[in-house]
């Protein structure tokens, strides 16, 4: 998938193993973006070895979709390919207590400033409805900040639409209280990270899964 623009062409392909560092640059690129809104969103410490992990583990998965934009040809060997676009998608699964429970989630959305205004963010939302379509799913679904209003009225040219909505209050912590873990994490007494619910599944250790879950990862 190349273009040709007035510069240089626009490359977008999945990206390759020895392209992880272009994938965190961008990654680290959007959390720390979305750490504007809301310092919660920050990237722990440790993030980028267990994204490699994850990374590594699904990057050629067809459970899931890493796409770099490179602004020049990385496969040219002049290194003057520079990556401006990230799309992650991953398959979703949720609690088998819902008869509905899989849907194609987009996981993760940058452009870099200077390529803001053009065409990229809208192919790479049409590339995630393609792969998403092409897996057999009919519904694809994501986050985002309410306050992230220029990302929301992208997402609305792109023809989604908000369905639900997470409501949020902060609270005054008992002292000393440490949260407990969520029981859908625990298997036999212990905590693992075994999930079925909820979003941010990315790099959760997936030890514990059931063997369908894990069948293409
Ligand atoms: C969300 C994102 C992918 C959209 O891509 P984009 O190229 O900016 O999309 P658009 O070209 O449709 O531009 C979006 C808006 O920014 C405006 N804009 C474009 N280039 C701009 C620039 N250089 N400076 C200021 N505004 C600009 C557009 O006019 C448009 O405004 P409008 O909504 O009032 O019409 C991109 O802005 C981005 O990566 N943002 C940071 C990460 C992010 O928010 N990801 C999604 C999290 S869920």
């Amino acid at each position: 998938m190349t273009t040709t623009t007035s510069m240089t062409a626009l490359t977008l392909r999945p990206a390759a193993a020895a392209e992880f560092w272009a994938v965190a640059r961008l990654f680290a690129a959007l959390h720390h973006f979305n750490a504007g809104f809301d310092p919660r969103f920050r990237l722990a410490e440790g993030w980028e070895a267990l994204l490699r992990e994850h990374f590594v583990r699904t990057h050629r998965a067809p459970s899931a979709l890493w796409l770099l934009a490179w602004r020049g040809d990385p496969s040219s060997g002049s290194g003057q390919a520079e990556p401006v676009g990230l799309l992650l998608m991953e398959a979703h699964t949720d609690s088998p207590l819902f008869a509905e429970r899989r849907w194609a989630e987009l996981v993760a959305l940058y452009v870099a400033p200077a390529e803001r205004g053009g065409d990229l963010g809208r192919r790479l939302v049409e590339a995630s409805k393609h792969w998403a379509a092409a897996h057999g799913f009919d519904r694809l679904q994501l986050y985002v900040t309410a306050s992230n209003e220029r990302a929301r009225r992208f997402y609305a040219r792109c023809g989604l639409a908000p369905v639900q909505e997470i409501w949020r209050v902060e609270l005054m912590p008992a002292t000393g209280a440490i949260p407990p873990p969520d029981p859908s994490c625990v298997a036999n007494g212990h905590a693992s990270h075994q999930i079925e619910l909820g979003h941010h599944h990315l790099a959760m250790e997936l030890s514990d899964c059931p063997d369908e879950e894990c069948d293409d990862a």
